[in-house]
Formats: C-alpha cells, structure tokens, sequence
C-alpha cells in the first residue's frame, strides 16, 4: 500500500481527467501496463477501490500520472480530489506488456480511455528501438487523448479514427488496423479499449500470424487474488485479471 498526495487533476478532454499524484516508491516500481487500486474518499461503499492503469511514471520527480474516464460514483469523486488531497492505493497490480525479443515492428491499437497502458506498450517498444504503428479510436473528436504523447514517444504513424466523424476516418480503428495487418511486417501487436474492439483486433492479428496481447478490464473487488470477481475465461480456464492479468495472450481468452 502507498500513501499518495494529489499533485494536480485536470480535465484533459470531454470527460476525462488527468490526476498526477506524488507517491515515490511506486513512481519507482510500475511497469508499463500494470495497475493501481485508490481509495477514493467519499465513495460509499469505501472497501472498493477504483483500479486505474497509469499514463506515466517520474520516477525522479516521484509522480505517477493517470487518465481516467468518470462513469460513476468512485471516478466521479477522484475528480473531485483537490492538489493537497491524500489517501493510498494498492499496486502496482498485475503484470505488464511482454514484448517478443527480437520484436521489428509493432502495431498499437487504443480505444478509448483504453489510451493510457497503450501509452505503456509504447514507451517499452520506444525503449526497445522497436518502430510502431498506432491505429487510435474515439467516440468523438472531443473525447481524443494521448496523440501528442504517442508521435512523442516514436510513433511512425496514427491513424485516428471517430465515431461520429469529427477527427479522422469516420468509423472504427479495428478496420485501419485489420488493413496494416493484412498488409503484413508486423510481429507484435498490442491493444486496450473496448471488449468488441480487442475481439476484432485479436482476430486480425491471428488471421495475420501476428503475436497479440491484450489489456482486459474486470470489475475487480480486492485487485489482488483473494475476491474471485476478476475472472477471465482462458483456453487454460478462469484466470484472475488483477494476478494473471491485465494483459494477457489474446490467443488464449475465450471472453474478452
Ligand atoms: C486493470 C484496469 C485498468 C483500468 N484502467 C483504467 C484507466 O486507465 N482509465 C479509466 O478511465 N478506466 C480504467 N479502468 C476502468 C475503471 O476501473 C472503471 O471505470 C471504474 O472502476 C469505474 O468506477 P466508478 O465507481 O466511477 O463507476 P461505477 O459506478 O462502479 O461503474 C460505472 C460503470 O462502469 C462499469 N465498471 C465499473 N468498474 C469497472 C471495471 N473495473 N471495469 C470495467 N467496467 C467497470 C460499471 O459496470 C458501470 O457500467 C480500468 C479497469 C481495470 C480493471
Ligand atoms: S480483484 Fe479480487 S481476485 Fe481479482
């Protein structure tokens, strides 16, 4: 468990926020793609806490950046949390991105608030010296993060893709996406956002021969092994998502 104290929290785009909080141990530990559970003050039922994937960590400043969307009570309250708030979380939970040794060419494919362990994935490809590709989808222009931070960290190309039209191709990033794979070049894929669009790329990248993993979101209780509520249907059976996950090998889920 870290104690954590707000540094700031902003809204970034249409319903989302960016909260940086100071917590130098964990700035230290996280690795891309992991997790951490807040207790968020004033939620309710107080014994469940919110688990955030992270968009950056500092370790020499001692921050940790996360981006989330607010869709109820626990998101609603952490946008609430002012600079010189505090309370703790647990983490970093679960394990992060694998990417292949020897990887050349990676394709990144974010849906979504599903943007901040992409950002992850691509931070370890950037790290790697592997050169990547970046298929991005939004339900609206107003709801777009994370291009900046991507071309940033050495993305080749963004694709950007909308729901309604207003930035982009009109339509969803699976179909960009699907058309690199099938062009071919890639050998690893990696991708978060909603459950259908992980589905979808998952089958392009089998259809393609290509390496997928994928960061799969569960309600979660305990966020570390003890609650069962995580479950993850596996062609190995039911894998908890907060201890075997968030990222898995899409070959192996059955449900997304
Ligand atoms: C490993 C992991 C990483 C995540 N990373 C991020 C992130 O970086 N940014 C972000 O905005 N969100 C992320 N989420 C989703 C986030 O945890 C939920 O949006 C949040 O818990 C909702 O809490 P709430 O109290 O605001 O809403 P609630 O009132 O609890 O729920 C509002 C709606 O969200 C759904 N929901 C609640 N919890 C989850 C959950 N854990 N997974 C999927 N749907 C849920 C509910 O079914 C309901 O429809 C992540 C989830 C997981 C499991
Ligand atoms: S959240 Fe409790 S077992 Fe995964």
């Amino acid at each position: 468990m870290h104690d954590f104290e707000v540094v700031s929290n902003d809204k970034i785009a249409d319903g989302i926020y960016s909260i940086v909080i100071s917590a130098p141990k964990l700035a230290t530990m996280l690795e891309p793609g992991q997790f951490v559970n807040i207790a968020v003050p004033g939620v309710s039922a107080n014994l469940l806490r919110v688990p955030l994937s992270y968009a950056k960590a500092d370790p020499e400043a001692g921050t940790v950046e996360i981006w989330y969307a607010v869709v109820g009570e626990g998101t609603r309250n952490l946008s609430l949390m002012e600079p010189g708030s505090t309370s703790n979380l647990l983490g970093p939970g679960g394990h992060g991105w694998r990417v292949p040794e020897g990887a050349g060419r990676a394709l990144l494919v974010a849906g979504g608030i599903g943007v901040p362990p992409i950002l992850g994935a691509a931070t370890i490809l950037s790290q790697m010296g592997v050169a990547f590709d970046v298929c991005l989808g939004a339900a609206s222009a107003s709801k777009i993060v994370g291009v900046d931070e991507l071309c940033a960290l050495g993305a080749e190309s963004v694709s950007i893709s909308t729901d309604d039209g207003t930035a982009g191709t009109c339509g969803f990033c699976t179909d960009p996406a699907a058309a690199l794979l099938a062009k071919g070049g890639y050998d690893y894929v990696a991708s978060c956002g909603p459950a259908p669009m992980m589905k979808k790329v998952a089958q392009a990248a089998a259809d393609a021969g290509v390496y997928c993993e994928v960061s799969l979101e569960r309600m979660m209780s305990c966020g570390f092994g003890a609650c069962n509520t995580c479950n993850v249907e596996t062609v190995d059976g039911m894998k908890g998502a907060c201890m075997c996950g968030p990222v898995f090998d899409a070959s192996k889920v059955v449900v997304f």
